[in-house]
């Protein structure tokens, strides 16, 4: 078999087979194919596209090029959770202890940031002493013993996905169904848990910028892990605007806290809520999705999902006082008010620009080996649907390093769009699917 002749079936428009496509994982996995090569293939199934069986061998030729983690240690129903990618998206800061208080074993392997999006560790790292890397031993003690742990992914997990998602990331070939599908659930397939919600993002911010398109994801992970034998449901999000306020970790921390406490942002309060009353029912916590909301809204009330994080925290390293006292989390220097310069409603916030306003502050990595300050990032002051009178704030910039501020400045006036009349308001969630099929709202 030769990689030249599968990328020319392939751009040619022909269909894949097992072989074929398990001699490409393989090979690339074990550098014996180089990137040209995989690059001109990647281009061809953008174009091109893969149906669902080719999708559904892709993923599990990229599960097994890697060791699979084995949860069996693990007590009750392991419940995984995914995003595909957003900004402020700090879900798993408050899911993973909110649900963990209601009983559900979280066990969680994170990603970082790179280019605009935030990442679950690096925002974890803001607290003083947190560790992200401990032994699988550990691991698995941790869950047994505080239904939680979060934690960054072992270098052999799907290692073909690390590989091809950087190359993709380079190569303009990111956002394609098929090659998402398959990124996303091999990684959580090779994770090993029982049951798996996805919060598939839609909008600006989002590799899928229609809900058709969305939906069409959303069916595709479905679809594979259902076949595979796993508990699939995924929730089509929006992401036309930065998720809550904040964007920059430790500021995201805060946010998380005050979420916990009862008292963050509307939108991200009921995304977790929604996404957590599905892994309740996943993990067999609640009958139906009522009262997985009664209980996790009762769990914020009495303090059980904030203690929960707290928990987490110290049992990983980390200084628990910061949780309790957040103005103890990194800070900036300086606090810049960024006023706005027309008057109108707030018709979208390109979640992107923001995204990397907060970048040029130092908030996320430019190349994979930039150092990030946990201090600075972006408090959005006006959301979409928000009226603003030319002069007010519209967000406030945390910055130490001054040198790019103006560059950030502009970037965020650039993500604000302000229009004469009122938007009309899009829902929060577009839809679920799960193995029955998909559920518009
Ligand atoms: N998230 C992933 O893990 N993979 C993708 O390809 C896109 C988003």
């Amino acid at each position: 078999m030769r990689m030249y002749d599968i990328i020319i079936r392939k751009r040619n428009g022909h269909e894949l087979t097992k072989e074929e496509i398990d001699f490409f994982i393989k090979g690339y996995t074990d550098g014996t194919i180089p990137d040209y090569q995989a690059s001109a293939l990647l281009m061809a199934i953008y174009f091109r596209g893969m149906n669902k069986r080719e999708t559904a061998d892709l993923t599990m030729a990229m599960v097994n090029s890697g060791s699979k983690m084995d949860l069996s240690a693990i007590d009750g129903v392991k419940v995984d959770k995914h995003s595909t990618g957003g900004v402020g998206d700090k879900t798993t800061l408050v899911l993973a202890p909110l649900v963990a208080s209601a009983g559900v074993p979280v066990a969680k392997m994170s990603g970082r940031g790179l280019g605009h999006t935030g990442g679950t560790l690096d925002k974890l790292e803001s607290i003083d002493g947190f560790q992200v890397q401990i032994s699988m031993a550990q691991f698995i003690q941790n869950v047994n013993r505080h239904k939680i742990a979060v934690v960054g992914q072992t270098g052999d997990l799907a290692p073909a996905d690390k590989k091809l998602y950087a190359l993709r990331d380079v190569t303009g070939t990111v956002d394609n169904i098929s090659l998402i599908a398959s990124s996303v659930m091999s990684k959580k397939l090779a994770a090993g848990a029982d049951a798996i919600v996805l919060d598939v993002k839609v909008g600006s911010g989002a590799f899928m910028k229609g809900t058709e398109d969305a939906f069409l994801l959303a069916q595709e992970m479905v679809d594979i892990g259902t076949n595979l034998g796993r508990n699939v449901v995924a929730l089509i999000t929006e992401m036309n605007e930065p998720l809550g306020y904040a964007v920059g970790n430790a500021l995201e921390v805060k946010e998380a806290i005050d979420t916990l406490k009862g008292k963050g942002p509307e939108d991200f309060m009921q995304l977790c809520i929604e996404l957590g009353a599905v892994m309740l029912v996943l993990g067999g916590k609640a009958k139906d999705y009522d009262a997985a909301r009664q209980i996790l809204q009762a769990n914020i009330k009495s303090g059980a999902a904030l203690a929960k994080l707290i928990e987490m925290i110290e049992a990983q390293q980390g200084n628990g006082v910061q949780i309790r006292n957040p103005e103890m989390l990194p800070k900036a220097e300086h606090m810049i008010e960024v006023r706005a310069q027309a008057s109108g409603y707030v018709s979208s916030i390109d979640a992107e620009g923001i995204g990397i306003a907060a970048l040029l502050l130092g908030a996320g990595r430019e190349t994979k080996e930039s150092a990030i300050d946990y201090a600075v990032g972006i408090v959005l002051s006006r959301k979409v649907g928000d009226l603003v009178e030319e002069g007010d704030t519209l967000a406030w910039l945390h910055a130490n390093d001054l040198s790019r501020l103006e560059e950030s400045r502009a970037r965020l006036l650039q993500a604000y769009t302000l229009s004469e009349s009122n938007p009309a308001k899009r829902p929060l969630i577009f839809g679920m699917v799960d193995k029955n099929g998909i559920t518009r709202y």
